[in-house]
């Protein structure tokens, strides 16, 4: 739900940037019907968004691997896994996608609220609009770079990763090759007998 939405957005909210990009509009049925719905997907893209943090914000908080994993990025954007610290469920990168993600939509859900109701800000209070104006599309085009790398670290770089998408789950020698720390702690885990 969460990435039908977000593509929706993206597509139509990029027809609404450039005039290069408005034919995208035209193909979703028209530019009145992408800005009537434009908003409403991004209250679904933000609801799901939120039940995204519900579920794992307690799980993404930084540890002391995660500062030690960004000393030593240079050796993951280099592919020398074995020099990097050893990560958990989640490295320091998926932490900052999810983080990314997370503010991203909470300031494209206040900007778009303003850019959908202007009329209704009182003239006091104008500069809000001015701030929406820039924040909006800032914060879109932020989020569409994460997006592209989460797309790219998803279907290419990472072998196996994509049909964990689609299967819920990893095999334990991607557990093993990725996330060594968490492939421990499973293992520990599964070895520690029960009481
Ligand atoms: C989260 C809730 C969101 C709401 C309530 C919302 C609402 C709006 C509104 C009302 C507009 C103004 C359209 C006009 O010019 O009349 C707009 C524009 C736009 N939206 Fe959104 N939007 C949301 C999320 C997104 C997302 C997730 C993206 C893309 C990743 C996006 C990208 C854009 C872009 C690029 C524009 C054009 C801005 C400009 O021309 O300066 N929006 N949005």
């Amino acid at each position: 739900m969460a990435a039908g939405a977000y593509i929706y957005l993206l597509l139509t909210g990029l027809a609404f940037w450039s005039p290069w990009l408005f034919w995208v509009a035209v193909l979703l049925g028209g530019a009145p019907v992408s800005r009537m719905l434009h908003p409403w997907a991004g209250l679904i893209f933000f609801s799901a968004v939120w039940q995204m943090y519900v579920m794992w914000a307690p799980q993404m908080k930084q540890t002391d691997v995660d500062k030690a994993w960004w000393k030593a990025v240079r050796y993951y954007s280099t592919n020398q896994d074995d020099k990097m610290p050893p990560a958990g469920r989640y490295n320091a990168g998926q932490k900052f996608l999810f983080w990314g993600f997370f503010w991203g939509a909470v300031a494209l859900l206040a900007s778009g609220v303003v850019l959908w109701f202007p009329e209704r800000i009182p003239w006091n209070l104008r500069f809000l609009r001015y701030i929406s104006v820039i924040v909006h599309p800032a914060a879109a085009l932020f989020t569409i770079g994460l997006f592209l790398i989460h797309i790219y670290m998803g279907v290419f770089a990472e072998r196996g990763a994509f049909s964990s998408v689609i299967r819920g789950d990893v095999s334990l020698a991607f557990a093993k090759r990725y996330h060594p720390g968490w492939y421990d702690e499973i293992v520990r885990e599964s070895s520690t007998p029960r009481k």
